[in-house]
């Protein structure tokens, strides 16, 4: 059963739709991420499940129950759950302190609470900083310290507000760790918003995409990157290649499609003159320099337009008649001397290409 059901939220502030009629469920132990670009709602979302805010419309249950809108009951159900914000919220007392602070209010022994905070603390890897204020810490470690003292309250739900958005790649990769090892351990069951695509891929069991106050598609990670449902998650899953296509033959699932005169080949069960879009994503095409044997399907002869370096990444811009964006490592890119004007093949497999239908827009 689902731990969290949120069911026909609608929220406006002022006259603006926010969240236009989301519905959502969160089993227990799940790790759900909401990814979306700025201002899509994921923090007011976030904040209406911990009961910080009452929606417009819509109801919200806690195992089975319905929360009502006002009342003692709510408080007793944001006990169980905690927030953690994009900007570590840290008291101006130290470490320690600042970890022990929930589990004095809640009246619990001096003994046991330092038997609980060296634990956490050691969890978090903050072990003898228990003496510094945490005003003087760097933003990963003050991070560190708002989720330790989330966490040694054992909430049953943490919420995740952009837990890293502020963080240098190293204290990013230090809090994912941590949040995939209570999610582990301890079975907490966790809502994450994330601007980091990555980050949603490593961390999540499921992934929520919003898009403009409405909860576009809910799926697993391959669901999401690998079969986006309409062209805006497509784009903003970085789906590079959205290519206008019709299908041309179509035998038992195996799929032709036609772009500008090429055809390709793709797994898909519509049927012959349906209009579609044909997406492939970067990182499934590969380049090289003869037309080696392989079983992918489709293999064309490309010239290289553009290439651009993204870190350790090379993202090449190929005309095989049709225009392509693949990626390769830079090694690669060198390897093959990918520049301007070079002549290349790029191969991918039928079951790379996902088809799209076209919506009809109004
Ligand atoms: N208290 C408020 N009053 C009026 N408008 C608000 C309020 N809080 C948020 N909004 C608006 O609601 C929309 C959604 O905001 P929200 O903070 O939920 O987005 P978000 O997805 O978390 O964005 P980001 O990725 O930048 O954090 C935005 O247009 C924002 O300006
Ligand atoms: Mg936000």
């Amino acid at each position: 059963m689902s731990l969290i059901k949120v069911t026909g939220l609608n929220h406006r502030y002022g006259e603006r739709a926010i969240l236009e009629n989301i519905n959502l469920s969160v089993d227990r132990g799940e790790v759900f991420a909401l990814i979306g670009p700025t201002g899509a709602g994921k923090t007011t979302l976030l904040r209406i499940i911990d009961l910080l805010e009452v929606p417009g419309a819509g109801e919200i249950y806690f195992d089975g129950k319905c929360i009502p809108r006002s009342g003692k009951q709510r408080l007793e159900i944001r006990r169980r759950m905690s927030f953690i914000h994009q900007k570590p919220q840290v008291f101006n007392l130290s470490v320690y302190d600042n970890v022990a602070c929930g589990l004095r209010w809640r009246g619990e022994g001096k003994n046991k609470t330092a038997e609980k905070v060296d634990h956490i603390l050691e969890m978090v890897g903050l072990k003898g900083y228990e003496n510094r204020n945490a005003r003087t810490l760097s933003g990963g470690e003050a991070q560190r310290v708002a989720l330790a003292r989330s966490l040694v309250l054992e909430p049953e739900v943490l919420l995740l507000d952009e837990p890293t958005a502020n963080l240098d790649p190293i204290s990013t990769a230090k809090i994912a760790q941590l949040i995939s090892y209570v999610a582990r351990q301890r079975n907490t069951t966790m809502i994450m918003a994330t601007h980091d695509m990555s980050q949603g891929q490593q961390l999540a069991d499921r992934i929520g995409v919003l898009l403009d106050g409405r909860l576009v598609q809910t799926g697993n990670v391959t669901d999401i990157f690998r079969s986006p449902q309409n062209e805006e998650v497509a784009h903003f899953v970085g789906m590079e290649n959205i290519i206008e296509s019709v299908i041309i033959a179509n035998n038992e699932g195996i799929a032709m499609v036609n772009i500008g005169g090429n055809a390709i080949q793709a797994v898909s069960n519509y049927p012959v003159g349906k209009e579609v879009y044909a997406c492939i994503r970067p990182e499934d095409i590969t380049l090289a320099l003869s037309s080696t044997q392989s079983s992918a399907r489709n293999s064309f002869q490309a010239k290289v337009s553009r290439v651009t370096t993204l870190g350790p990444l090379s993202r090449v811009e190929i005309n095989c008649g049709f225009r392509l964006v693949a990626l390769v490592t830079k090694i690669s890119a060198e390897e093959l001397n990918l520049q301007e004007g070079r002549e290349v093949y790029a191969t991918f497999k039928a079951t790379g290409v996902h088809i799209m239908e076209k919506e009809i827009r109004q």
